[in-house]
């Protein structure tokens, strides 16, 4: 799938391994460290173990993976690299294609790999071979900057569903055809997407606690976020009503029938607005992900290495620089990663790094250096609780 692995078997070791990964794609027009910076800690971790002899001494392999395309920007479908050494990418996805036709299959033998059903099933990993995946990554968000922390530890990763809406109607002159005869798609996914806003600021008014399922509460509603990132128009000229009007969706709660819920009651409401204005509407599902629960014992082992590299880290020993808590703060967070395809085959951990003004996707991004170092520090003094013999 494109993915690039490094390992290092040890020669005696009959134990599951260690995968530490993050993805090597982005997004369009983003920073430097939403996915690269995470491959850059575990790289630097594994370089300071192997310069300081202790490489020879690991229990158990350890691998790190650069993954590929973890944004789905291009073919709306998230994961593939990831999803790919999980073993639940199906082999329908080599034949979804892009914005100008071009079939995952076809854009991996541009870059010679096989790309066959087969081949697929190869970059799946056992269940058996591997005891634990982490992931390093920029929090995306300005918790941990609001905190005064350079690092948090993850709980949990909120579920995601993309959907792309269609919407047909007639094109047309846009000087000669009276307003009342028009089935313009423009105003029926305007109107689209802020009904979708509502939905997801006050979902409290849309669903009742009877009606749809009994259960929710302002927990589970809380940390609902809804999208629409991409809206293409057809033929997309001033003097033209247009013919068809696409947009995505991205709807994510840490909650799964919530999700599921806005998801139910969103296509509800296309249909019933699309009828209302004359206009053909298609609601296609292109991912969705579970919410995903991080391993309890990994984020504990996370922690202890967090607290010991930022008191390591100031002069003297005594705290990170910018660090005015002494507990490592403990996040949820509504950004996908790989983590959440990697949970599918073994326990999850990850590691959060402050970002300034919590500001990600964008060329803004930016992680102070001292940060950089004290995630690298805390993934090397995880390796050597976790996987480096004693002496
Ligand atoms: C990945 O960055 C995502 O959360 O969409
Ligand atoms: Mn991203
Ligand atoms: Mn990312």
């Amino acid at each position: 799938m494109g993915n690039i692995h490094g390992r290092f078997e040890p020669s005696n070791s009959t134990d599951k391994a260690l995968l530490i990964g993050s993805h090597m794609d982005t997004v369009i027009d983003a920073g430097m460290y939403d996915g690269a910076l995470g491959i850059i800690c575990a790289i630097s971790a594994l370089k300071v173990l192997r310069v300081t002899g202790k490489l020879q001494r690991l229990t158990r392999p350890v691998e790190v993976i650069a993954f590929s395309d973890e944004e789905g920007v291009r073919f709306q479908t998230t994961f593939l690299g990831s999803a790919a050494v999980a073993g639940i990418l199906p082999e329908s996805i080599l034949q979804v294609s892009d914005k100008s036709g071009t079939t995952v299959q076809e854009a991996l033998r541009l870059n010679s790999f096989e790309a066959s059903a087969a081949a697929l099933g190869q970059v799946k990993y056992s269940p058996e071979s591997v005891g634990s995946y982490v992931e390093v990554h920029l929090e995306q968000g300005p918790v941990l900057e609001a905190l005064r922390y350079p690092l948090g530890v993850v709980k949990g990763i909120a579920g995601q569903t993309r959907l792309k809406v269609i919407v047909d109607g007639s094109q047309g002159h846009a000087g000669t055809v009276p307003m009342k005869l028009r089935r313009d798609p423009m105003v029926a996914a305007a109107e689209l997407v802020v009904t979708l806003e509502g939905l997801c600021k006050d979902p409290s008014r849309f669903l009742t606690y009877d009606e749809e399922c009994g259960c929710f509460t302002e927990e589970s509603l809380a940390g609902l976020v809804c999208t629409v990132g991409e809206l293409l128009t057809w033929p997309s000229a001033s003097n033209v009503i247009p013919g068809q009007v696409n947009f995505t969706v991205d709807i994510r709660a840490m909650d799964d029938l919530v999700r599921e819920t806005i998801v139910a009651s969103f296509s509800r409401i296309v249909m019933q607005r699309c009828d209302h204005r004359l206009v053909d509407c298609a609601v296609e599902h292109k991912h969705s992900a579970a919410a995903t629960p991080c391993d309890p014992e990994l984020t504990a082992q996370l922690k202890r290495a967090t607290r010991s590299a930022v008191s390591a880290m100031a002069p003297g020993g005594h705290g990170h620089a910018g660090a005015e808590s002494t507990a490592t703060p403990v996040l949820m967070s509504g950004a996908g990663h790989d983590a959440m395809a990697m949970a599918r085959l073994t326990r999850v951990g990850m590691l959060f790094v402050r970002c300034r003004g919590g500001v990600s996707h964008s060329p803004e991004e930016h992680v102070a250096e001292d940060d950089v170092w004290a995630a690298g520090l805390a993934l090397l003094r995880f390796l050597d609780q976790h996987a480096v013999a004693e002496l």
